[in-house]
């Protein structure tokens, strides 16, 4: 856990107006900053950035917060997460209680190894002359920090040299243990470091450059190191993947990399097993559409299938690329056939069609019961699906069976259950009240003034802002109320009432302004004991006035 003191002194250390300029252009307006919003569709500068209040506020799409905030909603980390980034950003040390801090790793030790192996890389010839050959070029090796992994013994003295002890190294996954002692988990192979998606060294891939019977191997299963879960990439990715709204999804290290060299820097890899569910946290995060490309062979395609019954089932936008002659994406860059890639990536098919039509096609559907076999097997995966997803495929199977679009059905009739997000309360362009706006801004950012508002005001005066009135004054906040408070403080056409004088003199305007308008309705209305109403409202009125 990191310390609470720790994380109030980074962010009292942190100029937020540093922190979000580090990912989007701002500019300053009057006493803020302001920007394009990174967080909806924004045309215009839509978010303020107050260096004194150290939050950002979108006045269109309602997204705020601290400068951890700004980073867990940009980079979609975790809280915890977001607050290590930051850390890192500003060169700040946090500190951890005992429990739970990121045990061992303090000592950065893949940190470290990787750093060796990235500087044996040019002193290797052997292995930057397999890179060259492979079609990699200096920037790429240095954008993917390729290294290469020297002999055991090699690794073992460096360990020593570090006063790294062999048992922590095990426990990072750089040793192996046998009877005979350790021994180092990468030989004489090139390295590829697997970061997790803040960007920090989990593990390692490594490939044989001397034809070794593995060609590749990957970090043990370790407590940092977990390959069901991790992508290899994802983190140099995931900007791009955002921003296009789609991450390719290769097989392998080489696949990924000559990808990015092609222009596609959004491209990734499952480190040699199939996409599991353990993926899908980090798949959904951006909020991207899938382009599985796997290599053109039948492994490949068998991987493809399990991948989009998998993606498609929970719910992710996918499509499914397959290569030509049995190719992979990094043969294709390394022909120098750009075009052929880009002329896959179009014909990608959607998922579910792509599974359905495979499922189909092993069956020899000229035979009417292979056919009802089959349409059973479709269903199958079908039921599994949203109704509307699972509609979506009755052209394709009555197609592709060859029958009546009307005699099958692909969706299990189960109530829709309210599915239909409750579409967004118009936002009615509501006037605003600048005197009861400075009166709730002023209560809100100073203590006096709370405690002054709070005995004067009562809710009724507040007959436009009743809602901030109450996001003010309530104890127990919802997220709704916490939008608008940070909306108010950081909106600079409203001023506070900088002394006590202008705030009672405010309220007062206020309650003068909120009883000579019931007077005027009590005028209007019907009401028998009218006469006695507007006399009790008109003494108010005269102490009103008679009031300093
Ligand atoms: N893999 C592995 N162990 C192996 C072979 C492969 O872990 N013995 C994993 C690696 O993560 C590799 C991926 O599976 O990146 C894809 O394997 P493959 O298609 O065989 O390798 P290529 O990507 O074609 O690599 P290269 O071009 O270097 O042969
Ligand atoms: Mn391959």
């Amino acid at each position: 856990m990191i310390k609470e003191e720790s994380i109030q002194k980074l962010l009292d250390q942190v100029d937020i107006v540093d922190v979000v300029s580090h990912y989007i252009p701002l500019r300053r307006s009057g006493v803020n900053f302001v920007g394009i919003c990174p967080f909806h569709d924004d045309k215009n500068p839509s978010m303020s950035v107050s260096s004194n209040l150290g939050i950002f506020h979108c006045f269109s799409c309602k997204a705020g917060g601290n400068a951890i905030k700004f980073i867990m909603d940009y980079e979609k980390l975790s809280y915890p997460e977001a607050i290590e980034k930051l850390a890192a950003l500003s060169n700040f040390t946090l500190e951890y209680s005992a429990k739970g801090a990121p045990v061992k790793e303090e000592k950065h030790i893949l940190a470290k190894v990787g750093a060796y192996y990235q500087s044996l890389l040019y002193k290797t010839p052997a292995a930057i002359e397999y890179l060259y050959s492979r079609g990699f070029d200096d920037a790429l090796i240095a954008k993917f920090e390729l290294g290469y992994a020297p002999t055991s013994q090699n690794t073992i003295h460096l360990l020593e040299n570090e006063k790294i002890e062999p048992n922590e190294a095990l426990d990072v996954g750089i040793v192996k243990q046998n009877d005979r002692g350790f021994y180092a988990s990468f030989v004489e192979r090139i390295t590829f470091p697997i970061k997790n998606h803040t960007g920090k060294i989990v593990g390692f891939g490594g490939r044989t450059i001397t034809n070794h019977i593995a060609k590749y191997v990957n970090s043990p299963q370790s407590r940092v190191f977990d390959k069901s879960q991790i992508l290899y990439a994802y983190d140099v990715a995931k900007k791009s993947a955002y921003d296009k709204k789609e991450l390719i999804i290769t097989e392998g290290y080489m696949d990924t990399i000559m990808l990015h060299k092609a222009g596609f820097t959004n491209a990734i890899a499952v480190l040699g097993t199939a996409l599991t569910d353990k993926h899908l946290p980090l798949l959904r995060r951006g909020d991207t559409r899938i382009v599985l490309c796997f290599d053109g062979d039948e492994a490949g395609i068998n991987a493809a299938i399990k991948s989009s019954r998998l993606l498609t089932i929970n719910e992710l936008d996918t499509s499914v690329v397959i290569l030509p002659n049995g190719l992979d994406p990094a043969d294709l860059v390394q022909k120098g056939d750009l075009r052929g890639l880009e002329k896959a990536l179009e014909n990608r098919v959607e998922a579910g069609e792509f599974l359905i039509k495979s499922i189909i096609s092993n069956y020899e559907i000229s035979r009417p019961q292979q056919k009802q076999k089959a349409l059973e097997e479709v269903q199958k995966y079908t039921f599994e699906l949203k109704p509307v997803v699972a509609d979506a495929y009755k052209g394709v199977v009555s197609r592709a069976l060859n029958i009546d679009i009307n005699s099958f059905f692909l969706s299990k009739f189960k109530r829709v259950q309210n599915e239909v997000k409750k579409t967004q309360a118009p936002n009615l362009a509501r006037k605003r009240d600048y005197l009861e706006l400075e009166i709730l801004k002023t209560c809100f950012m100073d203590k006096d003034s709370f405690k002054t508002g709070l005995d004067l005001c009562e809710k009724e005066i507040f007959a436009t802002h009743f809602d901030i009135y109450e996001a003010v004054f309530s104890s127990q906040k919802s997220q709704k109320q916490v939008d608008l408070l940070r909306e108010l403080a950081i909106d600079d056409s409203v001023n506070t009432l900088n002394n006590e004088k202008k705030l009672y003199d405010g309220i007062k305007m206020l309650k003068e302004k909120y009883y000579q308008s019931l007077l005027k309705e009590l005028a209007k209305s019907s009401d028998a004991d009218k006469i006695d109403k507007i006399v009790k409202i008109q003494k108010i009125l005269r102490r009103l006035k008679g009031a300093k």
